[in-house]
């Protein structure tokens, strides 16, 4: 059974908080709701969720920890029985959460040191619909990441978490190379990529509608802001992609479109990517090759079995 109802926010760790700020809360779209000391709180407007990112001030680079929403209270304890009694490694018992919107919840390790929290009763926050053409996200889509055990990660979060396999992306010549997990009916809210290290693969976040999606990624490309790959469609999810890094070079997306699934009936798929169509069904991006692949193999995460401070 799954208990784990959908995805909450990504927490990134940045040496340069102001020009991260900047980027985000500017050309990115996002707003930031609150401030603490050497933190900010990014929301995307249309989202019920207090924040989607957050920034923290430090001398290392790494993901804080990704955050995931449980219905209840109750379904928070049950959780957290189950992992301490699985073996997982545990950071914090079920508690008061003490960032914006409070709530109930708790934190633990991922097999590879990843911080993940999973909370209830985060109050929403007052959101608004985006209005057509407005180009700025909507929400958080996903958070993909790097992994050097992507088999025992995806393992990990189909165990202890209940996530589903949704696809596979696999090459002739390496193997599977990227898996997609959902948590509820959209397609994948999280993912897996073979990688060097542990570290973000990228973050995505979901525009409005395609119009708005390609208004958002002209922006960005006449800022001059690095594009890694895109614009284009991935097969797998069925959504729109255009990459793009951030002042400190983790990548973000721009999305949108991502297919819902009707998790009773959904057959995982294994999509060849090697072949362009299913890479890109537009045929509009830039081809994917090791050089653009290797762009989002991000640094190392230096938070992996370190608990962040807050
Ligand atoms: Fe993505």
């Amino acid at each position: 059974m799954r208990l784990v109802t959908h995805l909450r926010h990504v927490d990134l760790a940045v040496p340069d908080l102001a020009v991260e700020r900047d980027f985000y809360a500017g050309i990115w779209g996002l707003t930031e709701v609150a401030t603490d000391s050497g933190l900010s709180f990014l929301a995307a407007e249309d989202s019920p969720e207090q924040y989607v990112l957050r920034l923290r001030a430090a001398t290392d680079k790494r993901v804080d920890l990704i955050a995931f929403g449980a219905a209840t209270p109750a379904d928070v304890d049950t959780l957290a029985l189950q992992l301490a009694r699985d073996g997982v490694r545990m950071i914090s018992e079920p508690g008061a959460v003490a960032t914006p919107g409070g709530g109930y919840g708790f934190r633990f390790f991922d097999n590879e040191g990843r911080t993940v929290e999973i909370s209830a009763d985060v109050a929403p926050r007052t959101h608004r619909r985006i209005e057509e053409g407005e180009s700025v996200p909507v929400r958080l889509s996903h958070v993909v990441v790097n992994s050097a055990d992507p088999e025992g990660t995806v393992a990990f979060y189909e165990r202890h978490l209940a996530f589903a396999l949704s696809d596979r992306l696999t090459h002739p010549g390496m193997g599977t190379m990227m898996w997609f997990l959902r948590c509820n009916d959209r397609h994948h809210s999280f993912a897996v990529a073979r990688g060097p290290h542990p570290s973000l693969h990228h973050a995505s976040f979901e525009l409005r509608g395609i119009d708005e999606y390609m208004r958002g990624t002209g922006r960005l490309l006449r800022s001059g802001t690095e594009k890694v790959w895109g614009p284009g469609r991935h097969k797998a999810g069925n959504n729109t992609f255009s990459y793009f890094l951030d002042p400190l070079g983790n990548t973000v997306e721009y999305t949108t479109e991502l297919e819902r699934v009707d998790e009773n009936t959904w057959h995982p798929g294994l999509h060849d990517f090697s072949d362009p169509a299913v890479s890109d069904q537009w045929g509009t991006a830039n081809a994917m090759d090791e050089f653009v692949a290797k762009k989002s193999f991000n640094d190392p995460d230096k938070g992996l079995f370190l608990a962040p401070p807050v």
